[in-house]
């Protein structure tokens, strides 16, 4: 027994001669990094064994040590929170002939601090000690004396970003050498101080490494608003800054930028403009002035963005009524990203983005598909909706807003939802409440798809202005979608379609005069004229608009009156072979023949399948639809009407909406799907056996023929000419 006591102490005296200590430094714990109860490290290497014990000042401390490959030990001693160690206090490590200094900040306090780079990794200098950041991939965020750092060393945005929702103290400050900076823009940070870079290049050829730069930064927190630095390369002082708290971002701190009422809206690109530089516009709301909102888009593959906004709208309703009776308070601020075609490089892809209101208020994630602008020999779906309330008290709207739902990750099955007005019943209602609501449960719809949208008689606003309507939902044509010119004309294309959008409500309520009428029958002839054009690569037309050509009440002036009021407009439909014209208002679903002047084309070439007209070819007015039955409460009309002489088919009142099939350049199908019963009640198939291709087909026949008869022509000269030759030699002979 004895025996083995004296062997273990010879031996263990033995160790501790052979120890040699090696790479000994002090590693930052995790305390400073996601709140854990390590304070720091002591970590170091030896070629023996050594005693199991270290002194921190008088605080005795085992370690581990573990054999790595029989070559050496790593040795590591974990200093915890729960030791009587001071902050701020200096204390000597002894290990065995050497000393580390240890002092360790505090997280919350307010000294001076220090960080060092080299070649990428990272070190904490509290007065002379020297604490190591562990090494890490791209991100490290380390909280010390009310300063919240995050060390890049790769542009992983994402991570920042998740870094900086775990902001503590009272300054945030990024330190890298990645020229990231631009990229960071959007996010809430107070300094970005960027590590000169040039001298880390690898030459390639040579494989040799240019001499790397130590850098080293001082922080002074001076107090609550400004901080100083002191950039130091090579221990050479080449930078001091004074940075003063941006005073937005205090405010937003109290704010709530939450977003809401998210829509997707198609851009430029579509127009006739085609300027691939605002393909999508995704717009949301926020209840406070947020500026450092942005917008995450991704895919599965290679995109991977960060887009800022490019516009932020106030809705100050209190202002726009400011010289009325009326009592707004309501305020909103809208939000406008603009996507162009180097964010959403893949058309006909679907991507997916969530919304930062500011860095702490995020939304779920989304996605969207980019529909294609031209034709790629596919079928294409597009939903048409109108009338509909945001929510009201009796869930009317209930059946569409769950339909919408259940097709929310569908994107590949439709291009875009096409409303033909009146939302919300009213938008302004309820100090716009109404309105509210309707922003934030339609994102079940426009939050995944593009919503093309044309304002109904119920969108104008108590003042007839339609600011509401105007500053929250984008058109793609900015120029008409002004107070001065609420007519909102726009038109866009979309494959094989060209879809118009106009409001003409004046006319219709005979509000408006002719120089008014004039100007908006011009606008529409010139994109008539325009589409016309372009008629061989997008051959159908159809528009749209809140208010009916036809439809069968016929005691409301909309049915009585509109096809008289917008006779020129119906004229131009007719001349330039408008395919349907797709409008709302009466709150059911109905289809109508399609009357020119109210009268039926019997002679102009018409072909139907009998009275149901399930088949219209080759028609010389659009076929026309009231889409009105997406669920509203304002007023149930007791339908369906009486039977007028164009009226084909009327559901009664129930939720429903409209499937447009684009098959090809000849064929298009119409059906509508009544959402409480679940199925298709309607259908029409609109046929254009097109002008264009019977001549084509007449000029190669004609063609051929001529071809033909030209071949007989020189055959039978040759063969006259040959036969002479022959008589010729025969008489000679
Ligand atoms: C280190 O602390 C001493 C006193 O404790 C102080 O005089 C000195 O300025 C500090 N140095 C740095 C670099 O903070
Ligand atoms: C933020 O608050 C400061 C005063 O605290 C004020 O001067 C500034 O205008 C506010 N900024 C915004 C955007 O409200
Ligand atoms: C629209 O622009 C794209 C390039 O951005 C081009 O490929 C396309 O031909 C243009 N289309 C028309 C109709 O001008
Ligand atoms: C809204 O407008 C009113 C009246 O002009 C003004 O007093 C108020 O400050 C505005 N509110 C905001 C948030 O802009
Ligand atoms: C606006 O408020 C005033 C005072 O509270 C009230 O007299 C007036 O009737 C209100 N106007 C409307 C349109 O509600
Ligand atoms: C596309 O948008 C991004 C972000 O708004 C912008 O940085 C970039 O310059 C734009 N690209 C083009 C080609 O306009
Ligand atoms: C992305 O990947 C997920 C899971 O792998 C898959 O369900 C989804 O359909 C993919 N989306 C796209 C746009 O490819
Ligand atoms: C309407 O919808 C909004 C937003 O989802 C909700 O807050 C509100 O309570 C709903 N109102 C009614 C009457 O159902
Ligand atoms: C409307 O729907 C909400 C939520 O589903 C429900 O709480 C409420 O009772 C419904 N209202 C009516 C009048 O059906
Ligand atoms: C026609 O109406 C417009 C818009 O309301 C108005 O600006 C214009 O002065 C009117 N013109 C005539 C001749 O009344
Ligand atoms: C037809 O329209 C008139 C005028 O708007 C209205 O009073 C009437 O109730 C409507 N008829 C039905 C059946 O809704
Ligand atoms: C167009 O689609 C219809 C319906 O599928 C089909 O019958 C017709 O042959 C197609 N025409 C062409 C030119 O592809």
């Amino acid at each position: 027994m004895l025996f083995l006591f004296i062997i273990t102490i010879l031996q263990q005296l033995l160790i501790s001669k052979q120890c040699q200590i090696f790479d000994q430094q002090i590693l930052l714990g995790n305390y400073y990094t996601n709140n854990g109860a390590t304070l720091a490290i002591i970590y170091f290497k030896s070629h023996g064994l050594c005693d199991k014990q270290i002194k921190i000042n008088l605080i005795k401390l085992r370690y581990e040590s573990v054999n790595i490959d029989g070559i050496y030990y790593l040795n590591t001693a974990t200093i915890e929170s729960s030791m009587q160690i001071k902050f701020n206090h200096d204390y000597y490590i002894t290990l065995e002939d050497m000393q580390l200094l240890l002092r360790l900040p505090k997280k919350y306090g307010k000294e001076p601090i220090s960080i060092a780079e080299f070649e990428g990794s990272f070190q904490l200098i509290n007065n002379k000690s020297i604490l190591n950041v562990p090494a890490f991939d791209m991100i490290k965020s380390i909280n010390v004396e009310s300063i919240h750092l995050i060390l890049i060393n790769g542009c992983d945005i994402g991570n920042i970003l998740k870094n900086l929702q775990k902001k503590i103290g009272k300054w945030t400050i990024l330190i890298g050498r990645y020229a990231c900076k631009t990229r960071l823009q959007h996010l809430k940070y107070d300094k970005y101080i960027q590590i000169q870079e040039n001298q880390q290049v690898t030459l390639i050829q040579t494989k040799q490494k240019q001499q790397s730069n130590y850098v080293k930064i001082d922080i002074f927190n001076l107090n609550d608003n400004q901080f100083k630095y002191d950039y130091y390369l090579n221990d050479e002082l080449i930078k001091q800054e004074l940075v003063i708290k941006n005073t937005i971002e205090k405010n937003n701190s109290e704010t709530d930028c939450q977003p809401y009422g998210q829509r997707i809206s198609l851009g430029y690109y579509y127009t006739n403009y085609n300027n691939s530089n605002e393909l999508i516009n995704i717009a949301y709301n926020t209840l406070s002035y947020c500026p450092s909102g942005f917008l995450h888009i991704y895919d599965n593959k290679s995109v991977d963005q960060w887009v800022s906004l490019s516009e932020i709208r106030t809705l100050n309703m209190s202002q726009i009524y400011e010289d009325t009776s009326y009592n707004f308070t309501y305020v909103t601020y809208i939000n406008i990203a603009s996507l162009n075609n180097s964010i959403l490089p893949y058309q006909g892809q679907i991507y997916y983005y969530k919304i930062y209101g500011d860095a702490n208020s995020e939304s779920l994630a989304y996605q969207f598909k980019v529909p294609l602008k031209e034709y790629d020999n596919q079928i294409h779906k597009m939903i048409f909706f109108g009338d509909m309330d945001s929510n009201w008290t009796g869930n009317k709207s209930k059946e569409t807003f769950d339909w919408f739902q259940s097709i929310q990750s569908n994107q590949s099955d439709y291009d875009v939802l096409i409303f033909e007005g009146d939302m919300a019943y009213n938008l302004e209602s309820l100090d716009c409440q109404q309105g509210d609501w309707w922003l934030r449960n339609m994102s079940t719809f426009s939050g995944y798809y593009p919503l093309l949208a044309t304002p109904g008689n119920h969108d104008s606003g108590k003042n007839n202005e339609y600011d509401f309507y105007r500053i929250s939902f984008l058109s793609p044509e900015l120029d008409l979608n002004t107070r001065d010119n609420f007519y909102n004309f726009y038109s866009v294309d979309l494959g094989l379609v060209h879809y118009i959008f106009y409001n003409p409500k004046n006319i219709v309520y005979n509000e408006s005069n002719q120089t008014e009428i004039d100007y908006m029958v011009k606008i529409m002839e010139n994109d008539l004229l325009q589409a016309t054009k372009n008629r061989e690569q997008v051959p159908w037309i159809i528009v749209n608009s809140h208010f009916p050509m036809y439809c069968s009440n016929e005691t409301d002036a909309m049915c009585s009156y509109n096809f008289i009021a917008l006779k020129p407009f119906a004229e131009l439909f007719s001349q330039y072979g408008v395919a349907i014209y797709m409008s709302a208002h009466q709150h059911n679903y109905e289809r109508d023949a399609p009357f020119i002047n109210n009268q039926s084309q019997i002679n102009t070439g018409l072909i139907t399948d009998g009275p149901e007209q399930h088949l219209i070819m080759n028609s010389a007015a659009p076929v026309y639809i009231i889409e009105g039955s997406a669920g509203q409460e304002y007023y149930t009309p007791l339908v369906p009407y009486p039977q007028q002489p164009y009226t084909i088919y009327q559901t009664g009142y129930n939720d429903g909406i409209g499937i447009l099939y684009v098959y090809n350049e000849t064929h298009l199908y119409f059906e509508q799907i009544d959402l409480i019963e679940k199925k298709v009640v309607d259908y029409v198939w609109v046929v254009q056996i097109r002008g264009i291709n019977e001549e084509k087909t007449f000029n190669i026949l004609l063609w051929i023929i001529l071809a033909l008869a030209l071949i007989l022509t020189i055959g039978l000269v040759i063969y006259y000419i040959m036969r002479r030759q022959m008589i010729k030699e025969k008489l000679l002979n």
